[in-house]
């Protein structure tokens, strides 16, 4: 964040936190359960928020040099993302032209630059172009150059993230996706941080109850009142939205402290995870020394995959920064697979039993309410 940015903040929270207040949306939201459940309501979904848009696929040093590549599922879309010699960054559906088998799965990278098909071997660069079709060299003389390289999708790299579009070629403007988020995105530079690990999960559950655990700290108290409830607040909650994109600190308790200090002194990221919602499905944290990406892909209406990828801020030089960053990666991820995610796939079944109309978001958990409004928008084509 930039600094007028940070102590505005701080100064918002101070001021809540003495007046025992928090911030409130214009009104609570009611969400049909039909939004959680229904085949068609995903179908639109992927449609509009997965597909005909920009999303995130990951970030720039994810794929730090030549021949290495990433895959991810966009709105059922299964997309491949690689860098090329040239430095540059493509992506294609991740799919052979000959008989359609998926060319990777996961992150790597490709050896000697060539995507090999594990089918029947042809292989590709990473600039899509196939290069070999071993065994059947006359077999294919007749398909044209249109039939015989991967299929590209427009990709980009902007402040770090790569955004990639699913459907369509038409390329893809930086506020499409980043809209409000590029001054926070500068100041936190993720092209000099370090890719750490990645993990990846799949729960029983719709994806936006996943998603919307990071987006209010109400339940801090209660359901995580055994794990980081000593160090985290439940409330005040702020938050401040920028098109269908959001950003969200959740402050600890040590923030409090500030208010005794001069202004000059104070510093968020201390006393507080930075998190920015990045629409629709993409949520980035940051704290000190490292910055957590979680990726929330639908694959059924109640099946998710998440990816949470780590990274270092500053360069990874010793032991001791590996332990603190590996336990800081095993705290989320044992926080959100004990606690959060399994609580939602029991929100999931009592959806999916019919005898539910929906659920209600006070006015306190306005970063949820931004969220859900901001999705209708898009499903109704009016952002
Ligand atoms: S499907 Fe890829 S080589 Fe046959
Ligand atoms: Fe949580």
């Amino acid at each position: 964040m930039r600094r007028q940015d940070e102590i505005a903040w701080i100064r918002r929270f101070l001021a809540h936190e003495r007046e025992g207040s928090t911030q409130l949306a214009d009104s609570l939201l009611r969400v049909p359960a039909a939004h959680y459940t229904s085949s068609e309501h995903l179908a639109c979904e992927r449609s509009a928020l997965f597909r005909g848009r920009a999303t995130v696929a990951g970030l720039g040093v994810d794929l730090p040099g030549p021949g290495d590549y990433l895959s991810l599922d966009a709105g059922g879309v299964p997309i491949l993302v690689t860098r090329h010699a040239d430095g540059r960054v493509h992506a294609f559906v991740n799919a052979c032209r000959h008989r359609g088998s998926p060319l990777v799965e996961g992150r790597g990278c490709a050896p000697g630059g060539r995507l090999r098909c594990p089918f029947h071997a042809w292989s590709y660069s990473t600039d899509g172009r196939l290069r070999e079709t071993p065994l059947a060299e006359t077999a294919f003389t007749e398909l044209e150059d249109s039939e015989r390289n991967l299929l590209p999708r427009p990709c980009t790299e902007s402040h770090g993230l790569v955004l990639v579009r699913a459907e369509g070629d038409a390329a893809i403007a930086d506020h499409e996706v980043l809209e409000g988020l590029g001054p926070d995105l500068e100041a936190l530079d993720l092209d000099s941080q370090q890719h750490f690990d990645t993990h990846v999960s799949e729960w029983a559950c719709n994806w936006k109850l996943l998603l919307s655990t990071f987006l209010e700290s109400y339940h801090v108290f209660s359901l995580h009142r055994e794990s980081v409830h000593p160090w985290y607040f439940s409330q005040p909650m702020l938050y401040d939205g920028f098109g269908p994109n959001l950003r969200f600190p959740v402050a600890k308790r040590s923030l409090v402290e500030l208010a005794g200090q001069a202004e000059s002194d104070w510093s968020l990221v201390d006393h507080a995870t930075l998190q920015w919602l990045i629409s629709p499905n993409t949520l980035l944290s940051s704290t000190r020394h490292s910055s957590l990406l979680w990726r929330f892909e639908p694959l059924r209406t109640d099946l998710t995959r998440v990816t949470t990828s780590l990274y270092a801020r500053k360069p990874l030089e010793d032991d001791e920064m590996r332990g603190r960053l590996q336990q800081e990666f095993d705290l989320q991820l044992r926080v959100t697979a004990e606690e959060d995610f399994p609580q939602q796939e029991a929100v999931q079944t009592s959806l999916a039993s019919g005898a539910l109309p929906g659920v209600v978001m006070g006015r306190h958990e306005g970063a949820v309410i931004h969220f859900h409004r901001a999705l209708a928008e898009m499903l109704a084509g009016v952002r």
